[in-house]
């Protein structure tokens, strides 16, 4: 149970940490007068990622649009929270607003999340975009009101690859390995169908179990696996490509209700451009970091053929057989909405 006085204490020593002045502790207070809004923010990736930018990029948008009436404090890198407690957080007010993977909704009562974890769903980011930009991704959004979310929209970090202490290029090469998930149901069934043991971990943990090889390996897109420092504890990673990773960035309806409706529409523009820009450098972070995992010489990158992609679907077909009946007729729309 996260208790008031504790959590203040963390915020604090996360301004003090980003040389930022420590402001009254009060969640999201609307003050008479100069009025002063503070928007807290948690997330568990780095800053150079896709998501710690585009995050960035918003507090500084929402500080130039209020004049620095609103200011947004952003605690990264599960600095606060990580994957577990940063959902508690919101629900307690002791954060405004989050950015988790879609891959965790479903944990958070929002199984049908999971459809964006589906292995080999979608082939392009221009695919993702037609789902989260369109009907679908905007019925799903809407859909979070049901426990008190405000969906705000989506943002790409990129294709997942799987690494390990050997090169992951067929099924077989999965046998027996102890593979790090996020809690999603479908990414522990693909594990599973590849005959490897799915274990849920914190992203936050990640690392570190690698490290001490409490799990033998992972899948991330290269922004994450580079930045968490992945690659002094993986020797190979293959670049299979097979699923995506993205993220809602959400508020909780008390604290947005408590916004004045002109401090709404400014966090929603500002949150818009960086999601926009955001969802333009994906790419380019992804490249980036492989680049840099390439130059460092840490780490062996394999590139599948065809037949070895084809393979991999092909073995993790079963998981869209397992799929639970609600998800199952999401996917339908999604389908429809591919062609
Ligand atoms: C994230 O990108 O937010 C974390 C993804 C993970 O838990 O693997």
């Amino acid at each position: 149970m996260l208790r008031a006085p504790t959590t203040r204490r963390r915020w604090f020593r996360t301004l003090a940490a980003a040389g930022m002045p420590a402001l009254p502790a009060a969640p999201a207070v609307a003050q008479a007068g100069a009025a002063r809004v503070r928007i807290r923010l948690s997330h568990v990736v780095a800053r150079q990622t896709p998501k710690g930018l585009t995050l960035e990029r918003f507090r500084e948008n929402v500080q130039q649009a209020s004049g620095g009436r609103i200011q947004v404090v952003i605690a990264p890198d599960s600095r606060l929270y990580g994957d577990t407690d940063e959902v508690q957080a919101l629900r307690l007010g002791a954060v405004d607003m989050l950015a988790p993977s879609l891959s965790k909704f479903g944990a958070m009562g929002f199984p049908e999340f999971e459809l964006f974890d589906l292995p080999f769903l979608f082939e392009t980011r221009e695919q993702v975009h037609r789902i989260t930009q369109g009907e679908v991704g905007q019925a799903l959004l809407a859909g979070l009101s049901h426990q008190e979310l405000v969906g705000l929209g989506y943002l790409d970090n990129g294709f997942k690859h799987m690494s390990a202490n050997r090169a992951l290029l067929a099924p077989e090469n999965f046998a027996g390995l102890r593979m790090r998930v996020q809690s999603s149901r479908v990414i522990a069934q693909q594990m599973r169908a590849l005959g490897a043991r799915p274990v849920v971990l914190a992203f936050g943990e990640t690392r570190r179990a690698l490290a001490l090889g409490v799990v033998d390996g992972t899948e991330n897109p290269v922004s994450n696996f580079w930045t968490q420092r992945m690659h002094e504890a993986q020797i190979d990673l293959s670049l299979t490509a097979h699923a995506w990773l993205g993220y809602a960035v959400v508020a909780h309806q008390r604290f947005w209700d408590h916004l004045a409706a002109d401090d709404r529409r400014l966090v929603r523009q500002a949150l818009g451009e960086a999601l926009a820009w955001g969802n333009t450098i994906a790419q380019r972070e992804n490249d980036g970091a492989l680049a840099a995992l390439r130059a460092s010489g840490a780490t062996r990158t394999h590139v599948l053929s065809e037949a070895q992609r084809q393979r991999l679907r092909e073995a993790m077909q079963p998981v869209y057989a397992g799929l639970a009946q609600p998800t199952a007729r999401w996917l339908d729309r999604v389908r429809s909405t591919l062609g």
